[in-house]
């Protein structure tokens, strides 16, 4: 009897991680007393606590955490560290090209349309700097803007309007929660298309929980957008795992790969700001890219030469753009492999299964999962206890968590988007308050994560002892999370 024939007639088993371990760093081991020491000389503040002693997962971020594949080291010695032209700079402009579109980088243009950074943020920095000084009462309307994006465009004296889903908090089972409300775009555009120098959508929708959005609503975005002259962007970080929830999710898109997906819905873009610490799989790195000869080219021929002129003051020479020329060849070899459809096909499919482990300890967290973390409801979490909203019971859940476990996930919820009046003394909130649990590319196994939804199904089963934090430090900062100091408080 033939092989082949009788393979085909056993059943099939769950698939491999389609990877394996080609080199492994060992953690250093600790106690519960050294972290619990260490975690209140830092002031409970996840952030400051070294990530030597993080003994159990880390998942306090996705961006720029990935573990980089064999071929990823290997670039690094292929990289060229030139100032000027470095041999990274051309091979990044033919991947950027190949990824996402041939109009989006061409080697030394003139005028410009591909500038690089050493991350995101500073190429939303760039470009508000110059889109800021257009006009006044400017307002740029998003999905959800990422808080470093809101941050630039407020510090550019224009407003940062989030215009979510109505699906997003609604109950629906919409798969595209991360999608712009096009209505409320189609009403501000009608009664205020000139404050508006641009639209951006970010994929997939960080601040909405990582929820992807449809092809459908881009589609429909751009043509509002460019129905009224006004060009559009993508703050592209997580753009192939966006895709992947395309492919799986919208209809029309299944037969279609991964690459061809990216390529139409980059089809819709104008330009786009990149972090490559997220989907480039690269430790470093960031990008703005201009459609060659698009309408933010027509629209405001000044704005190019303004962003090499921000790129050479702060950044050095525009051809490295604050990468070094090695870290840019791991960029290359990530974006190559950040579309392959068994890469993205696991990467979301642990998020996923990180997802339903916490849900089916009854842990509440949220549904329907996104690409790259799960969010817990902290309001839920301490439902039924004594926990006050301004007790701030995500931090103390946090650093428990990290001294107990070893686990380390960060509060974004009411301490890192709340604000304090000094004033009143009074604590306003946002919407939701959350902790992430943020999971790095290719870096933990299952069995890892595994540890992490037992660790917070014990703590949610003690939830009536965890206590409050008060905070010692910091509570009227800007950005406040990143450097407040807080102690347990007695109830
Ligand atoms: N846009 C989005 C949607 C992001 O998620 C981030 C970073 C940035 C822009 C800024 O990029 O860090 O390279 O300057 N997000 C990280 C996070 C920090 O943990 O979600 P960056």
């Amino acid at each position: 009897m033939e092989l082949t024939k009788l393979v085909e007639g056993l059943p099939s088993v769950s698939a491999t991680r389609p990877y394996f371990n080609h080199a492994v760093e060992f953690k250093r081991p600790t106690t519960t007393e050294e972290r619990a020491r260490m975690l209140e000389s830092v002031g409970l503040n996840v952030f400051m606590f070294p990530a030597e002693l993080v003994s159990g997962c880390d998942l306090l971020s996705d961006s720029g955490t990935t573990t980089m594949t064999n071929k990823q080291w290997a670039s690094l010695h292929e990289g060229d560290v030139s100032y000027g032209s470095n041999r990274g700079y051309y091979l990044l402009a033919r991947q950027v090209r190949e990824t996402f579109g041939p109009e989006f980088f061409t080697e030394h243009a003139a005028p410009p349309n591909a500038f690089l950074f050493h991350q995101g943020r500073p190429a939303e920095s760039a470009l508000f700097t110059a889109i800021g000084r257009l006009g006044r009462n400017l307002t740029i309307p998003s999905n959800g803007h990422f808080d470093t994006t809101q941050a630039n465009i407020e510090a550019n004296g224009m407003r940062a309007l989030s215009l979510f889903s109505p699906d997003l908090n609604g109950g629906s089972d919409s798969r595209f929660k991360g999608d712009m409300d096009v209505d409320a775009l189609k009403k501000l555009l009608q009664a205020s298309a000139a404050n508006v120098p641009l639209v951006f959508i970010t994929i997939t929708n960080n601040t909405g929980w990582g929820q992807p959005v449809s092809m459908q609503n881009m589609r429909e975005a751009a043509e509002l957008a460019h129905h009224h002259g006004i060009p559009l962007f993508f703050d592209a970080c997580r753009f192939a795992e966006n895709a992947w929830f395309i492919k799986q999710h919208e209809s029309g898109y299944g037969k279609k790969s991964i690459s061809e997906i990216v390529r139409e819905m980059f089809s819709h873009a104008d330009g786009f700001t990149i972090s490559f610490k997220k989907d480039g799989l690269a430790n470093m790195g960031g990008g703005l890219f201009l459609r060659r000869n698009g309408l933010f080219f027509k629209k405001y021929p000044a704005v190019p030469d303004e962003l090499i002129g921000s790129q050479i003051l702060k950044e050095g020479n525009p051809t490295y753009g604050g990468i070094s020329g090695r870290d840019i060849m791991t960029i290359v070899e990530g974006l190559k492999t950040a579309t392959r459809e068994e890469y993205l096909a696991h990467r979301i499919g642990q998020v996923r299964q990180f997802g339903e482990r916490m849900l089916g300890e009854k842990l509440p967290v949220v549904t329907p999962f996104g690409g790259h973390a799960v969010y817990l409801d902290v309001n839920k979490f301490f439902d039924g206890t004594k926990m006050r909203p301004d007790d701030f019971g995500g931090i103390s859940l946090t650093a428990l968590l990290l001294a107990a476990y070893g686990h380390r996930a960060c509060e974004l919820g009411y301490f890192a988007f709340g604000k304090h009046d000094p004033k009143t003394g009074k604590e306003s909130f946002p919407p939701n308050n959350f902790v992430r649990f943020a999971v790095p590319r290719l870096r933990y196994e299952q069995q890892d994560l595994e540890s992490v939804s037992e660790a917070v199904k014990a703590l949610h089963e003690s939830r009536d002892k965890i206590p409050p934090v008060k905070a010692t430090y910091g509570r009227d900062l800007p950005l406040r999370h990143f450097k407040a100091r807080f102690e347990f408080a007695a109830r």
